[in-house]
């Protein structure tokens, strides 16, 4: 990894990883596509980002869309106070802008570890009264699910790792990064 990138401290080069490069994520990205291409041909579609982790994903995926009226959407969500003990509280810290109630509504998600950030946001959305709501994700950690939630299309299921670029951070560092690399812990 590029020396040249300032890790958070007390995390070293070595320590990343290269695990899955480039071109793997834009063939993964243009498969998901045309999923999206058939489901919703010819009709509307509301894309709601998770901020921030998906929005180089949620560019990549819009830009390969045809034929269907694509609206684009943020919400950022904040947990406070999660330990291994205790799930803490997940704050909504910027809500959607649109009226969501009636149209066709996909959750654009980078990854999905516990569940419980898109469930929490899946039941938000639904008090909107969307026709529909589907959920998207670049990666899957099914490993680690506390609550039972699925996304509808699935880029790749991945290793329990915590893993950094494209979108994903390690203490707000690497999002900007092309490929992404997982975390090597020290002994
Ligand atoms: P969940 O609620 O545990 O499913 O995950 C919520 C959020 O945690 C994800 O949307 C990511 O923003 C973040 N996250 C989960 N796994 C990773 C990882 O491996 N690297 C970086 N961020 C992650
Ligand atoms: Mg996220």
């Amino acid at each position: 990894m590029n020396e040249l990138y300032k890790f958070p401290s007390g995390f070293a080069s070595e320590q990343f990883v290269k695990y899955i490069d480039r071109e793997e994520i834009v063939e993964i990205t243009k498969n998901l596509a045309e999923a999206i291409n058939k489901r919703y041909q010819g009709e509307d579609l509301i894309l709601v980002g998770v901020l921030k982790g998906s929005m180089l994903f949620l560019s990549d995926l819009a830009k390969n869309l045809r034929n269907i009226n694509v609206y684009i959407d943020f919400v950022q969500l904040n947990s406070i106070g999660r330990d291994k003990e205790n799930a803490g509280t997940i704050l909504i810290k910027k809500d959607i802008k649109s009226n969501i109630s009636g149209k066709n509504v996909l959750i654009v998600e980078e990854i999905i570890d516990t569940g419980r950030a898109l469930h929490f946001l899946k039941e938000r959305l639904l008090l909107s009264n969307p026709r529909s709501l589907e959920v998207i994700t670049l990666f899957d950690k099914p490993y680690q699910r506390v609550v039972p939630v699925k996304a509808e299309y699935i880029g790749k299921k991945i290793e329990d790792q915590f893993v950094v670029g494209y979108g994903l951070d390690l203490d707000s560092y690497g999002r900007n990064i092309s490929d992404l690399y997982y975390l090597k812990y020290p002994n």
